[in-house]
């Protein structure tokens, strides 16, 4: 299979070049700039991408090895990655006067391979025009030898170049952003025609070359799984089962916060359905006993994770065959672990994950999906057989219910907060926008229900109550790093309310979040 190889230099976006070249059917994998060269042969990369960064070439640390020009394969350079190719190979780069942020128009010049009948529109003598994103402090002020100058702008001369005898493609824009209206294709272009890599990376292309990779990786051992339910582990399990088959066994521990019938959803699905071997393990009592009295959310997620693994834990000693132990990783957080050494963030929350457990148990780690952006992951679950439904679920978060029943956690206040849930996710799948023809529940990202621990004051039928109360949530956004609250229609929100204050005896107000992230977050805990 023909891969292309991507250096991140320390860009924001690296990731976005990433998706846009597996977007073209290439496999594709992201590297630290300072792979050795070593490293690089053995990958064998049909191409290499050199990406953006936040560094000035000429007083920087970030240097690849300039070896990798040799390897006779074609070499893209975007922004930093422009800049170092042409600091590298002989030309000249020099602080710009001014930093340029935004939208640029570029005129092509010289028909390159790279831009060749790509135009927004041109201009009155008949030149090739196109919009892109600039970003950059730096610029390239002479060109290496062999190189010819490809696009041009008035504040940036060198805005491309290109040495085609070579198969060395530099650009000053990111391409890999959508502002770049042209941007796929030039990446297309770059990785398809000039690189002439096979757009072999296909769903059932990547479940052969899966399965027999498991197979090879664990013989005739034995692997074990925790389920949670969520789209991950869930594809990660249907294709090791695919692969393995009976040396799986997947564990299913329900720490009673869960959503309504996830127990029975996820045994019907996996045992019933797929044949996989699941242990389903009822640990609420536990997990409720711990919980007793706990009103701190940072304190109320430590115990749910730390209960978590205790439960895991003595359930897969009991699996005495288990070699293995399989996680859901994907590679988006395969990208944020390798950069997290550097960069430092405040714990707004404390996520909990299956984390910790690889060295506590000595099982050593099976991470099938750690090669795969979430829409693959989903593709690959919808290829393997899982519903469409299932793998296109809003995300849950690890502790469940424990971060929507605010302050103390009550076996009570779950039931009261799993029916609820279940009317409103109800009413959103079946509410169909007009203008999109989508549902609601497609049309947000993540909607749930949160119970309040308050209580105030109704009237139904003739008498007084005093119940508690729900609140509503629901987000549209495409990263989970900020999000608007979704405008749904009055028609679902009221139906919603009256059918939940109906429906669930014990809370007679529902009450709808109209706050963005930030400044609130997404979950209320
Ligand atoms: P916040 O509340 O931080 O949530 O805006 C962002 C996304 O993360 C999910 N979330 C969690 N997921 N363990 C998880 O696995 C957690 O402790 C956790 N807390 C929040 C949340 O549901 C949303 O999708």
């Amino acid at each position: 299979m023909d891969k292309i190889l991507i250096l991140d230099f320390g860009s924001q976006v690296a990731q976005l070049i990433a998706r846009r070249v597996r977007e073209a059917h290439v496999y594709c994998e992201l590297h630290p700039y300072d792979m050795p060269i070593d490293a690089i042969r053995a990958f064998n990369p049909k191409a290499i991408i050199l990406s953006g960064g936040p560094n000035s070439v000429y007083e920087s640390d970030y240097q690849a090895d300039p070896a990798l020009f040799s390897l006779g394969v074609p070499v893209l350079g975007i922004c930093y990655g422009m800049q170092w190719m042409a600091q590298t190979l002989g030309g000249k780069v020099e602080s710009g006067d001014t930093r340029e942020f935004g939208y640029a128009e570029i005129r092509a010049r010289g028909h390159s391979k790279l831009f060749n009948g790509l135009q927004d529109r041109s201009n009155a003598e008949g030149h090739g025009l196109l919009d892109v994103w600039m970003s950059h402090g730096d610029k390239v002020t002479a060109l290496p030898d062999g190189f010819t100058l490809i696009a041009e702008t008035p504040s940036c001369p060198i805005a491309a170049m290109a040495d085609e005898a070579r198969g060395f493609y530099a650009v000053q824009f990111h391409p890999e952003v959508t502002h770049t209206k042209r941007g796929t294709d030039i990446l297309h272009r770059f990785v398809l025609s000039i690189a002439g890599a096979a757009p072999s990376w296909t769903m059932p292309n990547y479940i052969d070359e899966a399965v027999k990779k498991i197979r090879e990786q664990v013989g005739d051992e034995e692997v074990i799984l925790g389920l949670s339910g969520g789209v991950d582990s869930s594809v990660a399990a249907a294709l090791i089962h695919r692969a393995i088959g009976e040396q799986l066994t997947c564990v299913f521990v329900d720490h009673g916060l869960l959503r309504l019938n996830e127990g029975q959803m996820v045994m019907d699905m996996f045992a019933r359905n797929l044949g996989v071997k699941v242990v389903h393990v009822d640990a609420s009592a536990e997990f409720m006993g711990k919980l007793a009295g706990e009103t701190d959310p940072e304190k109320k997620r430590k115990i749910i994770g730390a209960e978590f693994v205790e439960v895991f834990q003595a359930e897969s000693k009991k699996l005495t065959n288990a070699k293995w132990l399989a996680q859901g990783t994907i590679y988006p957080d395969v990208i944020e672990s390798a950069g997290a050494k550097t960069k430092k963030a405040h714990t707004i929350k404390s996520h909990h994950n299956v984390g910790g457990l690889p060295e506590t148990l000595n099982l050593k780690l099976l991470e099938p999906l750690r090669e795969l952006f979430k829409d693959e992951v989903r593709e690959l679950g919808v290829a393997l057989g899982l519903p469409h439904e299932m793998v296109y679920r809003h995300p849950f978060p690890g502790p469940g219910l424990g971060v929507r029943i605010l302050g103390e956690v009550k076996a009570e206040y779950a039931s009261l907060l799993q029916r609820a849930d279940a009317i409103f996710i109800e009413e959103l799948r079946n509410t169909i926008d007009e203008a999109s023809g989508k549902s609601w529940y497609d049309l947000t990202s993540q909607a749930f229900a949160v119970f309040l621990p308050v209580k105030s004051v109704g009237v139904m039928g003739d008498g007084r109550t005093y119940e508690w109360v729900v609140a509503l949530r629901a987000v549209v956004t495409s990263d989970f790093m900020t999000a608007h609250w979704a405008e749904l229609p009055y028609s679902l929100l009221g139906r919603t309310s009256n059918r939940i204050i109906n429906e669930v005896r014990g809370i007679n107000r529902v009450v709808y979040d109209v706050s963005g992230k930030p400044p609130a977050t997404i979950e209320w805990e």
